[in-house]
């Protein structure tokens, strides 16, 4: 497995906990996303075995269930956060998996990866953020290794129930946008630009396959490294 945070673990300090008012919703909304998630996160397993995967690194990992889930896959995983909150419910739910907190943009460690996942996080950082942080988990990841990234799209058809789901997660969004008005105008911003396959497929182009889920609200983007 790659080393630890090594020199850097007492420098990168991650700035206020924005998640920390949502700490008693947690174990609801785990449950909730479970389900929300589920096809999504088992296409990320799938993904990770095709490839031999055997070390990866779950890049802003929250409350740590998809670190868990591949952690009982038999991976082993290290997760990063800069929440507290999320990382002391993470830690509270999974022994197995290594969870370590710091800035995402600033990741420092000395080896590699066989795969970096990020799940849920880009379209809530600015744009400066989401680019350091790609960068770092291309660094991270060694060569032929994989990098995932699950994120909002947007659904190529508008039916019905397809616009339904865009509306909770729009409506999701913006309650976290009254929490910390940021993340709801980089969301904002993040689907304006035609969302997880926009953002990526502009940078990363024919080295990514693409599956959809939810409607087509939700992909699962594989970029070889
Ligand atoms: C919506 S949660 C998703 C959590 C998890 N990946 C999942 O799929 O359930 C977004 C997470 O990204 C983390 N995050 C956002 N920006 C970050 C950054 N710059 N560095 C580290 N973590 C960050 C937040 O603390 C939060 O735990």
């Amino acid at each position: 497995m790659a080393d630890d945070l090594g020199d850097k673990r007492g420098t990168n300090k991650p700035g206020p906990d924005v998640y920390e008012p949502l700490g008693m919703a947690l174990p609801l909304s785990e449950q909730v996303q479970g389900l929300f998630l589920r096809r999504a996160r088992s296409r990320i397993v799938q993904l990770l075995k095709e490839t031999g995967a055997r070390t990866v690194l779950d890049v802003c990992c929250g409350s740590g269930c998809l670190a868990c889930r591949l952690t009982l896959e038999g991976l082993d995983v290290t997760g990063v956060d800069s929440s507290a909150t999320m990382l002391t419910r993470a830690k509270e739910k999974h022994r197995a998996a290594n969870f370590i907190q710091c800035d995402a943009a600033e990741l420092s460690f000395s080896g590699r990866f066989d795969a970096a996942v990020i799940s849920l996080a880009l379209h809530e950082m600015d744009p400066g953020t989401r680019e350091a942080v790609w960068r770092g988990m291309r660094r991270l990841v060694r060569v032929g290794g994989l990098l995932i990234a699950l994120d909002f799209t947007i659904p190529k058809e508008k039916r019905w129930y397809t616009r339904l789901i865009g509306g909770l997660i729009d409506k999701d969004e913006q309650q976290m946008g009254s929490i910390h008005p940021p993340h709801y105008r980089n969301y904002e911003e993040f689907m304006g630009s035609g969302g997880l396959e926009g953002w990526l497929q502009s940078r990363e182009q024919d080295r990514t396959t693409a599956h959809y889920f939810a409607g087509g609200n939700l992909g699962v983007f594989a970029v070889a490294a």
